[in-house]
């Protein structure tokens, strides 16, 4: 069977509603939504709810009992005030977050991981995770019963632009992917993501670090957030969006 591999570069993009038919999506803000993902569900989250407004964050944390809440994000890579996190993976440790819902608000990757609704498999992705939602989604596509046609890459960007990080994960999923047996068709982005990839599998950690993102994440004082969300298959989770939340679902490991 043919499989379409569609990769969306930025998060602007005309949304008919036929547009996710048949398809597995991805979603990845690897600096550093999807890396805090999963770590705090790696950490024993019981869930992560994205919010795409400080409001709706603070909404959601509000109507949650205080027991089993914790309320994370970003604007400007810095915590808001009154939150009891910023976008920092190491402060979702199991101390923190086991067996609580995390809500997270942050400026790209929480808007990202709100899309493709009625989407049945939309999982998070980032360099720390990117080996088992490979397998995952070769595992999906080899079950001709889900009749999954196509890979819908999302990347978050930075600021409505392109990021870097973002199109070079792609690009190593897409890479990931195209070693399992079908035939697989690439849009000209997906197509530009692997060329991307390609020509820097080399080293990729070098030359990211001096990009925009992490040059800003950097000057604010979160190297060790960098090497952690750069670094390949630290932490082995599936994080899978359903209606409203982000669960880790068992999937053998690597
Ligand atoms: C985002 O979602 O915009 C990023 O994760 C921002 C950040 O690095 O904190």
């Amino acid at each position: 069977m043919n499989i379409h591999i569609d990769t969306f570069l930025t998060p602007f993009f005309p949304e008919p509603e036929s547009l996710f038919d048949n398809s597995i999506v991805v979603m990845i803000d690897v600096l550093r939504a999807s890396s805090t993902v999963a770590m705090a569900l790696s950490n024993g989250a019981k869930e992560v709810i994205p919010a795409d407004s400080l409001e709706k964050a603070v909404k959601i944390f509000g109507s949650l009992s205080r027991e089993v809440r914790f309320l994370g994000g970003e604007r400007n890579a810095v915590m808001p005030s009154g939150f009891d996190a910023g976008n920092s993976p190491f402060e979702y440790t199991s101390n923190n977050v086991a067996g609580k819902s995390v809500i997270l608000t942050t400026t790209n990757g929480a808007r990202i991981f709100l899309k493709a609704r009625n989407v049945k498999y939309k999982i998070i992705c980032g360099f720390v995770n990117i080996g088992l939602v490979s397998n995952f989604i070769i595992s999906k596509l080899a079950n001709v019963d889900e009749k999954l046609n196509k890979v819908q890459i999302l990347c978050a960007g930075n600021d409505g632009n392109l990021s870097y990080e973002d199109s070079l994960c792609a690009g190593m999923l897409i890479d990931n992917i195209l070693n399992s047996d079908n035939d697989y068709i690439l849009s000209d982005s997906s197509f530009a993501a692997h060329n991307l990839y390609e020509a820097n599998s080399g080293d990729l950690q070098t030359m990211l670090k001096v990009r925009e993102h992490a040059s800003k994440l950097s000057k604010l004082g979160f190297e060790k957030d960098i090497d952690y969300c750069l670094s390949i298959n630290s932490c082995p989770v599936l994080p899978i969006m359903d209606n409203s939340s982000i669960k880790k679902i068992d999937f053998p490991k690597l």
